[in-house]
């Protein structure tokens, strides 16, 4: 089973830019084309959160449109930057066990077990999990205490170092780290929210979050309190379950078409 996370799309109601850069949609839309020509068909495709960039129908409508040419299963979930009431009024029936009033549902029809959580605080850029949330995640986790499990959310369960992402940081991360310590089917944590790749460990697995199919963040660790964009290509993340190796993770570099050269056919290296 391959997962393909794509995050912190961003839209804006312009398909282009008068100055020529990429604007979001043409970069949603290499970032799709990206996915359905990798070589190995993706399973089905999350995107973690900041879907449009001011949450209105003109936003969404795009991001439906963009997001069309899939045609395997799409999940999403709200982050800072979305509108939670209206991402229920267009996303109504994602999953199953849906939550009231949030954005969370689990997914049962694929080898790894999904479970969307909402962070979203609204009014806010912080994140939030509280009691009430957690509480379902903990119910759904003793569900299937067997079965290999993703959680996915936008605010990422860690902090990353960098002091203005931090300050948009999720509250309640130590009580989630807590139930996550209790269920160590959950292979991993995924999120988005600070528009670069990060892992650190987080209730004894793995928590990651993916970059943006927009704007990327250059992490500067001797100048944690500046914020650098970067225009290094953006990449997605590729979570592929294989029973016998368990859940692995790499990053795919958007917009790299190759050609690349053979190095191994399968029976020798090739100098
Ligand atoms: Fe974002």
């Amino acid at each position: 089973m391959i997962i393909v996370q794509l995050s912190d799309t961003h839209i804006t109601p312009e398909p282009t830019r008068a100055d020529g850069t990429l604007s979001r949609q043409a970069a949603m839309q290499r970032a799709v084309a990206h996915v359905l020509t990798m070589a190995a068909a993706p399973d089905a495709v999350l995107v973690t959160g900041d879907l449009t960039d001011h949450g209105t129908a003109e936003e969404y409508a795009a991001f439906q449109d963009l997001i069309a040419p899939f045609p395997m299963p799409v999940y999403v979930i709200p982050g800072n930057h979305d509108d939670r009431t209206r991402m229920l009024q267009l996303w109504p029936s994602q999953g199953t066990q849906h939550m009231e009033r949030f954005m969370q549902y689990t997914v049962e029809s694929h080898a790894v077990r999904l479970i969307a959580l909402d962070t979203v605080l609204p009014g806010s850029d912080r994140g939030e999990i509280c009691d009430e949330r957690l509480a379902w995640l903990d119910a759904r986790l003793a569900e299937q205490p067997d079965r290999p499990t993703l959680v996915f959310m936008h605010h990422p369960p860690f902090r990353s170092g960098m002091h203005v992402l931090d300050a948009l940081d999720l509250e309640g991360a130590d009580a989630l780290a807590a139930v996550i310590s209790r269920h160590p089917q959950v292979e991993r944590l995924v999120a988005g929210h600070i528009h670069c790749e990060m892992q650190a460990r987080v209730g004894g697995t793995l928590a990651m979050t993916a970059s943006s199919t927009g704007l990327q963040i250059k992490i500067d660790l001797g100048a944690p309190e500046r914020i650098w964009a970067t225009p290094h290509r953006p990449t997605c993340l590729v979570h592929a379950w294989n029973v016998n190796h368990g859940l692995r993770t790499c990053s795919s570099a958007i917009g790299d078409a190759g050609p690349y050269p053979l190095i191994h056919d399968g029976t020798s290296w090739i100098s």
